[in-house]
C-alpha cells in the first residue's frame, strides 16, 4: 500500500536487454536517489515505470497498491498517483500550460482524495503561486507546453506539473541537469515542500548538488542494467569523490552475467 515495488525487472529495447533484472522498492515518505553512469538504464527504468509503450518488459513485475502496474496503462497509472518528469521534456505545440494542466487535474481528481482546484479562477490562483516559487513568470501559464522554453525553464515546467498534480510516487529524471545554482536549490526546495507521509521520490541524478538541499533517505546505483548498491547518503559522497570504477570493477562479474 504504501510502497511501490519493482521486482527482478528485465526490460529490453528494439531487441537489446538494457535492464537486467532490477528489483528496487519506492517508499512513500522517503527521497530515494537513483546514481549510475551514462547508458546505465535509469531513463529506461522511469519509462518503464509510466509505460511508454516502446519499451519490452520481458521478465518481472511491478506492484502499487495491489496492483501490477505493468497491466495497466500510462493513464490509469498517473491516476493511480504515479508522476513521472522527463529528463528531455516534450514540446506541445497548441496546448497552453494552463490547459494541459486543467485537464491532467481533472483526470486525477476523480481518483483520489486530495484537493484541487475547483474552478478556473482558483486554479489560476494557484498555477501563480507555484510559478512564483519556482521563479517562472506568469506568462508561462498562457504559452504552449515548453515550446520555446530554455532548458531550465522545461526542467522547472516539469516540477511545477509534479506541485499541481500533487503525485504520490514521482520520478524526476535527471531535473537538475542543465539548471544554474539557484535553480537547483528552487527546484530541490520544491521537491522538499511535497515530502510527506503519503510522498515517495526517485530522484535520478548525476550530481551531488540537488542532493545537498535534497538529502535522500536512500540511494540506488544502477550500472548495466542492475542495481548493484543500496546505502544511504555516505554513497553520494564516496561516488562524487571516487567516480564509478572502482564500483564497475567489485562488481564486475556481478554486472557481466
Ligand atoms: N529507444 C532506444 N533505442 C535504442 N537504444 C536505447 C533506447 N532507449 C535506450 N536505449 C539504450 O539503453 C541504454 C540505457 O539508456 P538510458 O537512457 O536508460 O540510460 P541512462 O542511465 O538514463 O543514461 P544517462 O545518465 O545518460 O541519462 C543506452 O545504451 C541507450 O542507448
Ligand atoms: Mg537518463
Amino acid at each position: 500500500m504504501d510502497r511501490l515495488e519493482i521486482k527482478d525487472l528485465h526490460v529490453q529495447v528494439e531487441g537489446k536487454e538494457i535492464l537486467r533484472g532490477v528489483s528496487l522498492t519506492i517508499e512513500k515518505g522517503k527521497i530515494h536517489a537513483l546514481m549510475g553512469p551514462n547508458g546505465s538504464g535509469k531513463s529506461t527504468l522511469a519509462m518503464v515505470l509510466l509505460g511508454h509503450p516502446k519499451y519490452e518488459v520481458t521478465q518481472g513485475e511491478i506492484w502499487y497498491k495491489g496492483q501490477n502496474l505493468l497491466e495497466l496503462s500510462p493513464d490509469e497509472r498517473a491516476k493511480l498517483g504515479l508522476f513521472l518528469a522527463f529528463q528531455y521534456p516534450f514540446e506541445i505545440e497548441g496546448v497552453s500550460l494552463s490547459h494541459f494542466l486543467w485537464t491532467a487535474i481533472m483526470e486525477r481528481k476523480k481518483s483520489n482524495g486530495h484537493a484541487y482546484p475547483s474552478n478556473p479562477l482558483e486554479y489560476r490562483k494557484e498555477l501563480r503561486k507555484h510559478l512564483q516559487r519556482l521563479q517562472l513568470s506568469d506568462d508561462f501559464i498562457d504559452r504552449y507546453v515548453n515550446v520555446g522554453f530554455s532548458g531550465g525553464e522545461k526542467k522547472r515546467t516539469e516540477i511545477l506539473q509534479m506541485l499541481v498534480l500533487k503525485p504520490e510516487i514521482a520520478v524526476l529524471d535527471e531535473v537538475d541537469s542543465g539548471l544554474d545554482i539557484d535553480s537547483v536549490r528552487i527546484v530541490a526546495e520544491a521537491v522538499n515542500a511535497m515530502r510527506g507521509p503519503n510522498f515517495g521520490a526517485l530522484v535520478i541524478t548525476h550530481y551531488q548538488r540537488i542532493l545537498n538541499y535534497l538529502t535522500p533517505d536512500v540511494v540506488h546505483v544502477m550500472i548495466r542494467g542492475k542495481i548493484v548498491r543500496t546505502g544511504d547518503v555516505h554513497l553520494v559522497h564516496e561516488l562524487e569523490a571516487k567516480g564509478y570504477d572502482w564500483l564497475i570493477q567489485e562488481v564486475g562479474e556481478e554486472v557481466q552475467t
